[in-house]
Protein backbone atom coordinates (compact mmCIF):
# COMPACT_ATOMS: atom_id res chain seq x y z
CA UNK A 1 0.00 0.00 0.00
CA UNK A 2 1.48 3.09 -1.04
CA UNK A 3 0.25 6.57 0.58
CA UNK A 4 0.73 9.83 -1.16
CA UNK A 5 1.18 12.90 1.12
CA UNK A 6 0.70 16.90 -0.31
CA UNK A 7 1.37 18.99 1.99
CA UNK A 8 4.38 16.91 3.54
CA UNK A 9 5.87 19.37 4.61
CA UNK A 10 3.11 21.29 6.41
CA UNK A 11 2.58 20.99 10.38
CA UNK A 12 0.16 18.37 10.14
CA UNK A 13 1.26 16.36 6.84
CA UNK A 14 5.52 16.03 8.65
CA UNK A 15 3.55 13.83 11.24
CA UNK A 16 1.33 11.81 8.91
CA UNK A 17 4.92 11.18 7.05
CA UNK A 18 6.49 10.18 10.12
CA UNK A 19 3.46 8.12 11.35
CA UNK A 20 2.91 6.09 8.61
CA UNK A 21 6.46 5.51 7.96
CA UNK A 22 6.62 4.14 11.58
CA UNK A 23 3.18 1.86 10.47
CA UNK A 24 5.74 0.46 7.58
CA UNK A 25 3.45 2.30 4.57
CA UNK A 26 4.96 3.09 1.58
CA UNK A 27 4.90 6.68 2.35
CA UNK A 28 5.66 9.38 -1.12
CA UNK A 29 5.91 12.87 0.49
CA UNK A 30 5.10 15.53 -2.15
CA UNK A 31 7.40 18.41 -1.40
CA UNK A 32 6.95 21.23 -4.19
CA UNK A 33 9.60 21.26 -6.40
CA UNK A 34 10.63 25.26 -5.90
CA UNK A 35 11.08 24.70 -1.86
CA UNK A 36 13.92 27.15 -0.45
CA UNK A 37 14.57 23.66 2.18
CA UNK A 38 14.09 21.08 -0.54
CA UNK A 39 17.47 19.77 0.48
CA UNK A 40 16.87 19.75 4.42
CA UNK A 41 13.52 17.70 3.38
CA UNK A 42 15.10 15.47 1.57
CA UNK A 43 17.23 14.59 4.11
CA UNK A 44 14.76 14.58 7.14
CA UNK A 45 11.94 12.45 5.11
CA UNK A 46 14.94 9.91 4.07
CA UNK A 47 15.82 9.57 7.64
CA UNK A 48 12.26 8.22 8.60
CA UNK A 49 12.24 6.02 5.40
CA UNK A 50 9.91 7.81 3.07
CA UNK A 51 10.21 8.76 -0.76
CA UNK A 52 10.11 12.57 -1.62
CA UNK A 53 8.26 13.78 -4.25
CA UNK A 54 8.79 16.74 -6.17
CA UNK A 55 6.17 16.60 -9.19
CA UNK A 56 5.01 20.45 -10.01
CA UNK A 57 1.65 21.72 -9.30
CA UNK A 58 0.87 21.37 -12.62
CA UNK A 59 -2.39 18.74 -13.96
CA UNK A 60 -1.01 16.46 -16.37
CA UNK A 61 2.41 15.86 -14.35
CA UNK A 62 0.68 15.20 -11.18
CA UNK A 63 -1.78 13.00 -13.16
CA UNK A 64 1.01 10.69 -14.51
CA UNK A 65 2.76 10.55 -11.22
CA UNK A 66 -0.44 9.38 -9.36
CA UNK A 67 -0.66 6.79 -12.72
CA UNK A 68 2.96 5.69 -11.96
CA UNK A 69 2.62 5.41 -7.90
CA UNK A 70 -0.86 4.13 -7.65
CA UNK A 71 -1.69 5.23 -4.30
CA UNK A 72 -4.19 4.06 -2.22
CA UNK A 73 -4.53 7.34 -0.36
CA UNK A 74 -4.06 11.07 -1.47
CA UNK A 75 -3.80 12.92 1.52
CA UNK A 76 -4.38 16.80 1.21
CA UNK A 77 -2.58 18.59 4.04
CA UNK A 78 -2.15 22.13 1.91
CA UNK A 79 -2.97 25.60 2.65
CA UNK A 80 -1.67 29.34 2.81
CA UNK A 81 -1.25 31.36 5.61
CA UNK A 82 -1.24 35.51 5.22
CA UNK A 83 1.94 35.40 6.04
CA UNK A 84 2.75 32.50 3.36
CA UNK A 85 0.81 34.04 0.55
CA UNK A 86 3.05 37.07 1.10
CA UNK A 87 6.19 34.99 0.44
CA UNK A 88 4.84 33.33 -2.16
CA UNK A 89 3.35 36.05 -3.90
CA UNK A 90 -0.30 35.76 -4.02
CA UNK A 91 -2.84 38.17 -4.47
CA UNK A 92 -6.37 38.68 -4.44
CA UNK A 93 -8.41 36.31 -2.62
CA UNK A 94 -5.71 33.76 -1.03
CA UNK A 95 -7.28 30.85 0.07
CA UNK A 96 -9.16 30.67 -2.92
CA UNK A 97 -5.95 30.62 -5.14
CA UNK A 98 -4.27 28.47 -2.96
CA UNK A 99 -6.25 25.88 -0.74
CA UNK A 100 -9.13 25.68 -3.25
CA UNK A 101 -7.00 25.79 -6.38
CA UNK A 102 -4.43 23.39 -5.21
CA UNK A 103 -7.43 20.90 -3.75
CA UNK A 104 -8.83 21.13 -7.43
CA UNK A 105 -5.96 20.39 -8.86
CA UNK A 106 -5.23 17.39 -6.61
CA UNK A 107 -8.42 15.93 -7.26
CA UNK A 108 -8.69 16.24 -11.29
CA UNK A 109 -4.84 14.68 -11.53
CA UNK A 110 -6.45 11.72 -8.93
CA UNK A 111 -9.20 11.12 -11.08
CA UNK A 112 -7.65 11.13 -14.60
CA UNK A 113 -5.06 9.02 -13.46
CA UNK A 114 -7.59 5.89 -12.72
CA UNK A 115 -6.33 4.86 -10.17
CA UNK A 116 -9.10 6.02 -7.62
CA UNK A 117 -6.78 6.65 -4.38
CA UNK A 118 -9.02 7.55 -1.65
CA UNK A 119 -9.10 11.70 -0.96
CA UNK A 120 -8.36 12.11 2.83
CA UNK A 121 -8.71 15.97 3.45
CA UNK A 122 -7.83 18.02 5.85
CA UNK A 123 -10.36 20.87 6.51
CA UNK A 124 -11.45 22.85 9.29
CA UNK A 125 -14.13 23.15 11.86
CA UNK A 126 -16.97 25.41 10.67
CA UNK A 127 -15.97 24.91 6.85
CA UNK A 128 -18.82 25.96 4.59
CA UNK A 129 -19.32 27.19 0.55
CA UNK A 130 -21.55 30.26 2.33
CA UNK A 131 -19.17 30.83 5.41
CA UNK A 132 -18.24 34.72 5.72
CA UNK A 133 -15.26 34.70 6.47
CA UNK A 134 -12.67 33.86 3.07
CA UNK A 135 -10.71 31.25 4.73
CA UNK A 136 -13.76 28.76 5.69
CA UNK A 137 -15.32 29.41 2.53
CA UNK A 138 -12.42 28.40 0.31
CA UNK A 139 -12.22 25.45 2.53
CA UNK A 140 -16.31 24.48 2.00
CA UNK A 141 -15.56 25.17 -1.67
CA UNK A 142 -12.65 22.42 -1.51
CA UNK A 143 -15.05 20.18 0.49
CA UNK A 144 -16.91 19.84 -2.54
CA UNK A 145 -14.67 19.67 -4.92
CA UNK A 146 -13.37 16.22 -2.29
CA UNK A 147 -16.97 14.90 -2.03
CA UNK A 148 -18.16 15.27 -5.64
CA UNK A 149 -15.06 13.85 -7.07
CA UNK A 150 -16.81 10.37 -7.91
CA UNK A 151 -13.44 9.05 -5.82
CA UNK A 152 -14.03 7.54 -2.07
CA UNK A 153 -13.17 9.96 0.21
CA UNK A 154 -13.07 11.23 4.01
CA UNK A 155 -12.71 14.62 5.26
CA UNK A 156 -11.06 15.70 8.59
CA UNK A 157 -12.51 18.84 10.39
CA UNK A 158 -10.51 20.14 13.48
CA UNK A 159 -10.00 23.05 15.35
CA UNK A 160 -7.05 24.98 16.26
CA UNK A 161 -4.01 22.72 15.73
CA UNK A 162 -1.67 23.99 18.43
CA UNK A 163 2.24 23.19 18.99
CA UNK A 164 5.61 24.89 18.58
CA UNK A 165 5.78 25.85 14.77
CA UNK A 166 8.74 26.66 12.75
CA UNK A 167 6.87 30.57 12.86
CA UNK A 168 4.82 31.71 15.52
CA UNK A 169 1.32 32.14 15.14
CA UNK A 170 0.82 33.62 18.41
CA UNK A 171 -2.88 34.87 17.35
CA UNK A 172 -3.78 31.13 16.42
CA UNK A 173 -2.19 30.11 19.85
CA UNK A 174 -4.17 32.60 21.62
CA UNK A 175 -7.30 32.23 20.41
CA UNK A 176 -6.53 28.45 20.87
CA UNK A 177 -6.26 28.69 24.68
CA UNK A 178 -9.05 31.56 25.13
CA UNK A 179 -11.51 29.02 23.53
CA UNK A 180 -10.33 26.09 24.86
CA UNK A 181 -10.68 28.26 28.57
CA UNK A 182 -14.39 28.94 27.83
CA UNK A 183 -15.16 25.20 26.01
CA UNK A 184 -14.02 23.85 29.24
CA UNK A 185 -16.46 26.01 31.05
CA UNK A 186 -19.51 25.10 28.58
CA UNK A 187 -18.24 21.61 29.06
CA UNK A 188 -18.83 21.60 33.12
CA UNK A 189 -22.37 23.03 31.97
CA UNK A 190 -23.06 20.21 29.98
CA UNK A 191 -22.24 21.38 26.74
CA UNK A 192 -19.92 18.49 26.27
CA UNK A 193 -20.74 17.97 22.29
CA UNK A 194 -19.72 21.75 21.86
CA UNK A 195 -16.37 21.20 23.78
CA UNK A 196 -15.55 18.28 21.83
CA UNK A 197 -16.38 19.76 18.47
CA UNK A 198 -14.31 22.91 19.05
CA UNK A 199 -11.23 22.19 21.48
CA UNK A 200 -8.02 21.86 20.16
CA UNK A 201 -5.83 19.74 19.24
CA UNK A 202 -2.18 18.45 18.57
CA UNK A 203 -0.26 17.28 15.19
CA UNK A 204 0.39 13.57 16.57
CA UNK A 205 -3.10 13.13 17.71
CA UNK A 206 -4.47 14.49 14.35
CA UNK A 207 -2.18 12.57 12.40
CA UNK A 208 -3.07 9.13 13.73
CA UNK A 209 -6.92 10.17 13.49
CA UNK A 210 -6.33 11.23 10.10
CA UNK A 211 -4.21 7.88 9.29
CA UNK A 212 -7.30 5.77 10.66
CA UNK A 213 -10.22 7.39 8.87
CA UNK A 214 -7.80 7.00 5.82
CA UNK A 215 -7.65 3.39 6.60
CA UNK A 216 -10.62 2.34 7.91
CA UNK A 217 -13.01 0.67 5.67
CA UNK A 218 -15.57 2.91 6.15
CA UNK A 219 -15.25 6.58 3.64
CA UNK A 220 -17.16 9.29 2.08
CA UNK A 221 -17.78 10.75 6.01
CA UNK A 222 -16.84 13.64 7.53
CA UNK A 223 -14.88 13.35 11.50
CA UNK A 224 -15.02 16.02 13.58
CA UNK A 225 -14.69 16.26 17.45
CA UNK A 226 -11.79 15.14 20.05
CA UNK A 227 -9.62 12.68 18.00
CA UNK A 228 -11.88 13.29 15.18
CA UNK A 229 -14.15 10.44 16.95
N1 LIG B 1 -3.39 25.32 11.87
C1 LIG B 1 -4.60 25.15 12.32
O1 LIG B 1 -4.93 25.51 13.49
C2 LIG B 1 -5.66 24.50 11.46
C3 LIG B 1 -6.90 24.21 12.00
C4 LIG B 1 -7.85 23.57 11.23
C5 LIG B 1 -7.55 23.26 9.92
N2 LIG B 1 -6.33 23.56 9.39
C6 LIG B 1 -6.06 23.25 7.99
O2 LIG B 1 -5.07 22.28 7.86
C7 LIG B 1 -4.14 22.67 6.84
C8 LIG B 1 -2.77 22.16 7.22
O3 LIG B 1 -2.43 22.73 8.48
P1 LIG B 1 -0.92 22.94 8.89
O4 LIG B 1 -0.95 23.57 10.22
O5 LIG B 1 -0.17 21.65 8.68
O6 LIG B 1 -0.45 24.01 7.78
P2 LIG B 1 1.03 24.43 7.40
O7 LIG B 1 2.02 24.03 8.41
O8 LIG B 1 0.97 25.90 7.06
O9 LIG B 1 1.34 23.59 6.04
C9 LIG B 1 0.73 23.90 4.84
C10 LIG B 1 1.25 23.03 3.72
O10 LIG B 1 0.71 23.58 2.49
C11 LIG B 1 1.81 23.85 1.60
N3 LIG B 1 1.56 25.07 0.84
C12 LIG B 1 1.15 26.28 1.30
N4 LIG B 1 1.07 27.15 0.29
C13 LIG B 1 1.42 26.49 -0.83
C14 LIG B 1 1.54 26.86 -2.19
N5 LIG B 1 1.27 28.10 -2.61
N6 LIG B 1 1.91 25.92 -3.08
C15 LIG B 1 2.18 24.66 -2.68
N7 LIG B 1 2.11 24.25 -1.40
C16 LIG B 1 1.73 25.15 -0.48
C17 LIG B 1 3.02 24.07 2.49
O11 LIG B 1 4.18 23.87 1.74
P3 LIG B 1 5.55 24.68 2.12
O12 LIG B 1 6.05 24.10 3.41
O13 LIG B 1 6.44 24.42 0.97
O14 LIG B 1 5.16 26.13 2.24
C18 LIG B 1 2.77 23.02 3.58
O15 LIG B 1 3.20 21.76 3.12
C19 LIG B 1 -4.19 24.18 6.84
O16 LIG B 1 -3.91 24.70 5.58
C20 LIG B 1 -5.57 24.50 7.29
O17 LIG B 1 -6.42 24.79 6.23
C21 LIG B 1 -5.38 24.19 10.14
Amino acid sequence: MTAFVLGATGFVGREVVRQLCVRGVRTVAHVRPDSSSLEAWRTRFAALGAAVDTTAWEETALTARLRELTPAQLYVLIGTTRAKAKIDRVDGDIYEAVDLRLTQLAVTAARASETRPRIVFLSSVGAARGARSPYLRARGKAEDVVTGSGLPWVIARPSFIIGDRDEARRGERGAALVGDSLLAVAGAFGGKQVRDKYSSTTPDVLASALIRIAEAPEHDRIAEGGALR
